[in-house]
């Protein structure tokens, strides 16, 4: 099935323009433009070293670039920290998900954003346990997450089950974009498949999806439009239903 395509004259959402990022001598993104539109799944490929999480870390205020402008609804907006993108509605996975393995799937889902205990316990803390899980056991059953009781931690999962955790934590929080790194490394197929699922829904729900992964035929299923980045430059960005397997792999590597 052929995602459908957005209006070309739909505005983006998030944009950035004129992004440079360097570590040391190595030129990790070099007059970067990338921009997702209100409903649209944008695919970002390329090789081991291309920019991606770089790129991921600008959008999602980890890292400051050394050039250029975020936009963010067309406003010119500057991320000091993580915090603020959030804040902004900006959800992200990162490549490695930061999901706590000690703590349960509810308490991961509510991590940085734990709710209190009513009155007097919870000015000492003390945490509502109970309406954690049982939020988020809804909250993941809302953007379609199958997983195992909310009350059970999460070094007792399966690595897809942790996942689907961390997924499901970003998609149910997120307000406006959400920013998967690489979210169906180590998938089995089915579950891989529900992932995919997931960001269909989250394009239905009107959420701006920045989707990164190595595995070309996920990125073909479920994307709108591509943006492909070479040595840190923007190799191509047309609609997913111009490329072929073939003709992204060759833009990816750069090879005829
Ligand atoms: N913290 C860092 N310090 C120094 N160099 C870095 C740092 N992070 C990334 N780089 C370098 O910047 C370039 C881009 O890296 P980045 O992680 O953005 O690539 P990527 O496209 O996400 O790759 P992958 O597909 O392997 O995840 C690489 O040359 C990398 O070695
Ligand atoms: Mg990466």
């Amino acid at each position: 099935m052929n995602p459908e395509e957005v209006p070309k004259d739909r505005r983006p959402l998030y944009a950035v323009e004129s992004i440079s990022k360097r570590y040391g001598n190595v030129v990790a993104l070099e007059n970067v433009n990338f921009s997702v539109a209100a409903g649209e799944v944008v695919g970002l490929v390329g090789d081991n070293g291309a920019g991606k999480s770089t790129l991921v870390s600008i959008l999602s205020g980890v890292n400051v670039p050394d050039s250029g402008h975020i936009f963010l609804d067309g406003e010119e907006r500057h991320w000091s920290s993580p915090h603020d993108a959030l804040e902004a509605g900006i959800e992200t996975l990162y490549q490695d998900s930061g999901i706590a393995p000690d703590l349960t799937v509810a308490a991961n889902v509510f991590l940085g954003r734990e709710i209190l205990k009513k009155g007097f316990l919870g000015l000492f803390g003390f945490l509502a346990n109970r309406e954690m899980q049982e939020r988020a056991r809804k909250e993941l059953e809302r953007v379609g997450i199958a997983t195992p009781a909310a009350s059970r931690p999460v070094s007792k999962l399966s690595g897809g089950q942790r996942q689907a955790v961390a997924i499901g934590r970003a998609v149910a929080w997120a307000k406006k974009v959400i920013i998967l790194d690489e979210p169906t490394n180590h998938l089995g197929a089915r579950q891989a498949a529900e992932v995919l699922d997931v960001i269909r829904q989250a394009r239905e729900r009107g959420l701006a999806v920045v989707f990164i992964s190595h595995t070309l035929p996920h990125v073909l299923n479920v994307a709108n439009r591509i943006v492909v980045l070479r040595l840190g430059e923007v190799a191509a960005d047309q609609p997913a239903s111009t490329f072929t397997r073939e003709s992204l792999l060759r833009a990816i590597t750069g090879l005829k």
